[in-house]
């Protein structure tokens, strides 16, 4: 029973709540659908659980496309057309012809795992619901063969959601639900040290007090996520920029901001005199670019 705790890995920041989160949903057997903005660290969580638990770990990435049947199996007819055409097999095993999805696979899985399934939101809005008796059942039934696939082992099921789409309700009903909010700077912080422990702590410091001031102003078609963060302050260690110039120059801009409109936002913003100059605490003499 202790190993099936999760504590949390040296790779991934998880606050208490989460923790408790992950635990419950293990213990009840339940799936854990997490949501949060992009870069808070959602699919990061999966593997860090996965990593903690020693547990294989099996991830469905949602398009819009995806059908919530594929994550059971696939009947590949194409290949059994073929066969029955050109190749030697004994096409009337049909069996041969079954291949697991996702969920599939996690429950033929002889150790028990985590599956993620990222991003459910981009699927119609039948998936959901469509998945839910298998995921509470844990079998399905395969009409081509007759066969039932039943869980070895219930998997630990990890399913995110950006946060602004609705899911069905009996589908929540179903969950153990923990929304991620957007870390604050002080976990930020930690969780930046995490991916470079060496960082120069002024370096560091200036690049969340910038980060979190593009980050605050209004209007922004996309806010920067902790993944622009992170290339960020490479990109700033390895440009060899001066923390004294984060602030009032935001060099590599770019990292941060992906739409036109943001970056001349804050552009305007860092040549308006006075106004950023302001923000970053700096003298006079500053010189912008
Ligand atoms: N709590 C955290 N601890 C460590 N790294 C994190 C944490 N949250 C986010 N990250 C990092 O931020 C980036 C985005 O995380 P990701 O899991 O892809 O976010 P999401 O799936 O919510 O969009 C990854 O590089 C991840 O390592
Ligand atoms: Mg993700």
């Amino acid at each position: 029973m202790e190993r099936n705790i999760y504590s949390g890995t040296s790779d991934y920041m998880v606050s208490e709540d989460l923790r408790n989160a992950v635990n419950i949903s293990i213990a009840l057997g339940r799936p854990l659908l997490i949501k949060g903005e992009p870069g808070t660290g959602k699919t990061m969580l999966a593997r860090s659980i996965a990593l903690g638990l020693d547990m294989p770990f099996i991830i469905w990435n949602i398009k819009s496309t995806t059908k919530a049947q594929e994550g059971l199996y696939v009947y590949d007819t194409v290949q059994r057309l073929y066969d029955s055409q050109f190749g030697d097999r004994d096409v009337s095993d049909i069996k041969q012809y079954i291949r697991p999805g996702k969920v599939g696979e996690a429950f033929n899985s002889e150790k028990q795992v985590v599956l993620l399934i990222d991003e459910i939101d981009k699927a119609d809005l039948e998936f959901p619901n469509d998945l839910l008796w298998e995921l509470d059942v844990m079998n399905f039934f395969i009409p081509e063969t007759g066969e039932t696939i039943s869980a070895k082992h219930r998997p630990a099921v990890v399913i995110t959601s950006n946060a602004e789409k609705e899911l069905p309700d009996a589908f929540l009903r179903r969950c153990i639900f923990h929304y991620i909010s957007f870390p604050d700077e002080e976990m930020m912080e930690s969780i930046v040290r995490v991916h470079y422990p060496n960082l120069e702590s002024n370096l560091l410091a200036g690049a969340l007090k910038a980060f979190y001031w593009v980050r605050s102003l209004p209007g922004l078609l996309k806010k920067p996520s902790t993944s622009e963060l992170l290339d960020w302050v490479q990109a700033l260690t390895v440009g060899g920029i001066h923390p004294d110039r984060i602030m009032s120059e935001l060099p590599f801009l770019g990292v941060i901001l992906k739409k036109n409109q943001d970056f001349e936002q804050v552009l305007r913003r860092i040549h308006s005199p006075g106004g950023l100059q302001r923000q970053a605490g700096l003298t006079g003499s500053r010189k912008y670019v």
